[in-house]
């Protein structure tokens, strides 16, 4: 009996221990792949989220939002932000709120047009530039259709020679001086739009003394081989002409409030104080008009690279031939600065586990006239992807973070609207913002995927366009990482499609340059190898409507569909995975480029750099102890425990805060809303991104430097800013402890 007793206890024993054992392998079993489940989840929702995308739902925002001009400021422009507001609403976005900034915009007079004329040696005005473009067809009845012109161009009417300098750009300028002779004090200058930014067009007309600059569309910047003008194709008519802003803000925003939100309270600057405003009238026209104004020109005849598509000699002048030297040209201009209310539509889905951790997705609403694709073929693929976003909730998806939607207002007034919204939430955005997507023009061309973005980004772009399917008919079952490889290889040194550094020109510029928010674009584009124009033909003219985008761009909107897929992915897994996918090895090897890229341009004057005793070794030492850092990091990353929440937050805090590592808080010489070290658009082209801008500026100087010794100590001064900047970065990769 004790006996038998003993051996049931024993028995009881042996069975709780195992069952105990049981239950702990169970708990553990369950526990555990509730994160894969998890993961699972969220891979099976982003397929539901692309596969909800629809081409025709794309086409349908297009039409809708492209039916009338809504320029920024204009009532039409606030209608469209309200029916934007309304339906993202009725997608089922958590909340949606209008943000309003007064901010300084420029138009036209409606009653006293702007022009330029020829004038003859009485005075009178024997030829004028046309007043407005021919209206596409279907679209006569339609008013408030902005005629093209240089939005802040100083308003007065200038008289005197022409002189033309080819694109306007600093090399132009400089050969004109120093190789032609050629002094432009007191002249109106002529030059051709491409290549660079208009901004800094006029900006270097403005150094060199002109008193007006004229801007063309040249055939050979704005003609694709073989095309028909529009609406027979899609190539820029005789008389269409770009508009567009010509501000040298460098960041600033809004021009009279610099460094802060536009609200009513806000203090501005009088306008004569206003950032980046240019003193001389500035007006484009189009080629139609730019032949009778070059056609007796005097003067040298230029190089071959000055000379463009038309017919005429191109001629640099100044002034006409001598049968027509008592003709001058005269510039007619009345465009006025007004502080004017702008819209932000801010939309939102709260996340479920980090709150307080923002993914944006931000475009611009507002356009020089229908928008076809500047901006709204990007708007309409951010509409599809809010929609998506809100069909997902409804099945029961929550994102992990929280993800803000926006359609910026006064885009085209030098990213007036996204500059602002940044101002306002600095503080914010500074604590919380793990990336920013950018959504302007969605398509520019029909040939493949273009991407520009941060390093970190890189390994993320790649890896979703490897799930999405080639818009491309004949295509099927070929992937858009595929198509794209195969149509834009990076020639360099690896077996990969081509990506770009940012620039800038479009909203993400606060958010990336300013704020240190690791940011991205992408877009469809054209051959960059065999279509040499700029741009797209009629980029900001009358003839960017709905039907240019059916007709010739994308017909299926398929290709659209393809852009919205890899913003919308790119938001979906910024703001879903449980691991930031922030690759900071790309970070290194991008640093490791740049950095031997630019030691490489100063050593084209190594016997000075042998004499000033420059050495990039201290920039070369700080990229080794980042590739360390991240290397290491990157290791770490594979033993995290991401069932501990602490341990995944650590980590995805030092991958949200690289990018912000790198902003020097005293901005960039001259330029204080740049604060990137290793970014900013160039000095001399604000479209292009420059790397190590500091360093490649001061190099830029040695060259007009009076003073060699002084302009080597800011190249000095600049090496050692980039090299502690790249370390102090690094070491926000190291362990905590
Ligand atoms: C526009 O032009 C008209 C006619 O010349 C003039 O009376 C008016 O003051 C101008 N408007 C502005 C805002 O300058
Ligand atoms: C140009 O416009 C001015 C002002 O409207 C007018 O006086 C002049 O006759 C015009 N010249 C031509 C050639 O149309
Ligand atoms: C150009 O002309 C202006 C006025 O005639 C003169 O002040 C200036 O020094 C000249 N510039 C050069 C580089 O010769
Ligand atoms: C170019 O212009 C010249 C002189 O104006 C003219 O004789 C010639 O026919 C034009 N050529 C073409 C191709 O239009
Ligand atoms: C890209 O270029 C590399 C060599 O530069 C080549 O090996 C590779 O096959 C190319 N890839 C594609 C898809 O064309
Ligand atoms: C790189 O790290 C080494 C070792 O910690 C340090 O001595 C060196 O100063 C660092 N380089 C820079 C540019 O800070
Ligand atoms: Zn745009």
């Amino acid at each position: 009996m004790r006996k038998e007793s003993r051996w049931i206890r024993w028995i009881k024993w042996i069975v709780i221990v195992t069952v105990l054992f049981l239950l702990g392998f169970c708990i553990g079993w369950f526990a555990k792949p509730s994160n894969t489940q998890n993961h699972k989840d969220s891979s099976h929702y982003l397929k539901d989220f692309l596969g909800e995308m629809k081409a025709d739902k794309i086409r349908e925002h297009l039409r809708k939002f492209t039916q009338l001009p809504h320029l920024a400021g204009t009532e039409q422009n606030l209608k469209y932000a309200e029916q934007i507001m309304k339906e993202w609403q009725m997608f089922g976005l958590d909340s949606v709120e209008m943000v309003p900034y007064d901010v300084l915009l420029s138009y036209p007079n409606e009653s006293q047009p702007n022009y330029i004329s020829i004038v003859d040696h009485l005075g009178n005005e024997i030829f004028n530039t046309s007043l407005a473009e021919p209206v596409p067809q279907g679209y006569e009845d339609i008013s408030n259709i902005v005629p093209p012109y240089s939005a802040f161009s100083a308003k007065g009417q200038p008289e005197g020679d022409l002189v033309y300098v080819n694109y306007g750009r600093t090399e132009d300028f400089s050969q004109l001086q120093r190789v032609m002779g050629i002094n432009v004090t007191g002249k109106i200058v002529i030059v051709r739009y491409g290549k660079i930014f208009r901004g800094n067009k006029v900006k270097n007309a403005v150094l060199a003394g002109a008193k007006g600059i004229i801007m063309f569309s040249d055939p050979a910047d704005y003609w694709a081989d073989g095309i028909q003008p529009y609406p027979d194709g899609w190539n820029l008519p005789g008389r269409g002409a770009q508009r567009g802003n010509v501000l040298n803000l460098n960041g600033a925003g809004d021009p009279l409030t610099p460094g802060y939100p536009a609200k009513e309270y806000t203090y501005r600057f009088s306008p004569e104080d206003g950032v980046g405003l240019p003193n001389i009238p500035v007006h484009p026209i189009g080629f139609h008009d730019a032949i009778l104004l070059l056609n007796n020109m005097g003067g040298e005849i230029p190089p071959n690279n000055w000379k463009g598509a038309l017919n005429v000699s191109y001629r640099i002048g100044p002034g006409f031939t001598d049968d027509f030297k008592s003709q001058k040209v005269r510039m007619n201009i009345h465009t006025n600065n007004q502080v004017t209310r702008i819209y932000n539509v801010i939309g939102k889905i709260r996340g479920a586990q980090e709150p307080d951790r923002y993914v944006i997705l931000g475009g611009h609403r507002d356009a020089w006239v229908f928008g076809g694709i500047d901006p709204m073929s990007g708007a309409a693929v951010v509409h599809e992807t809010v929609r998506s976003a809100g069909r997902l909730l409804s099945t029961g998806w929550r994102p992990r973070r929280t993800i803000i939607f926006a359609s910026w207002d006064a885009e085209e007034f030098g990213l007036l609207g996204s500059t602002e919204w940044a101002e306002d939430n600095a503080r914010l955005l500074q604590e919380r913002a793990v990336a920013y997507i950018n959504a302007d023009s969605a398509i520019e061309g029909m040939y493949t995927l273009r991407v520009d973005c941060t390093p970190s980004l890189h390994t993320l772009a790649y890896d979703i366009t490897k799930q999405i399917p080639s818009p491309e008919e004949g295509e099927e079952g070929v992937s858009l990482y595929e198509s794209w490889h195969k149509r834009d290889n990076w020639t360099n040194d690896r077996d990969a499609p081509r990506i770009s550094k940012l620039g800038s020109g479009s909203d993400f510029e606060a958010y990336f340059i300013r704020l240190g928010i690791a940011s991205g674009r992408a877009r469809y584009t054209k051959n960059a190898k065999t279509e040499r124009y700029s741009s797209y033909p009629v980029y900001h003219s009358v003839y960017e409507t709905f039907e240019i985008v059916e007709k010739f761009y994308d017909p299926s909107f398929k290709r659209l569909q393809a852009v919205a897929q890899v913003r919308g992915a790119l938001i979906f897994l910024l703001a879903d995975s449980q691991l930031l996918p922030l690759d900071v090895n790309e970070y290194a090897d991008s640093l490791r480029k740049y950095a031997q890229s630019i030691a490489q341009l100063a050593q084209k004057n190594l016997r000075a750099m042998v004499m000033y005793k420059v050495s990039f070794d201290s920039l070369f030492s700080a990229v080794e102890n980042f590739t360390v850092a991240a290397r290491d990091f990157h290791e770490r990353l594979q033993t995290l425990n991401k069932a501990d929440p602490l341990q995944l937050r650590i980590m995805n805090d030092q991958l949200m805060y690289l990018e912000r590592a790198f902003i020097d808080p005293l901005g960039l010489p001259g330029r204080p809303f740049y604060r990137h070290v290793i970014f900013a658009p160039s000095s001399h082209n604000k479209y292009a991104g420059e790397s190590f801008p500091g360093i490649y500026d001061a190099l830029f100087d040695i060259e007009n430097s009076a003073d060699p010794a002084k302009a080597w100590e800011e190249v000095k001064r600049q090496i050692s800013i980039a090299a502690f900047t790249v370390h102090a970065a690094a070491m926000t990769l190291t362990p905590p402890a």
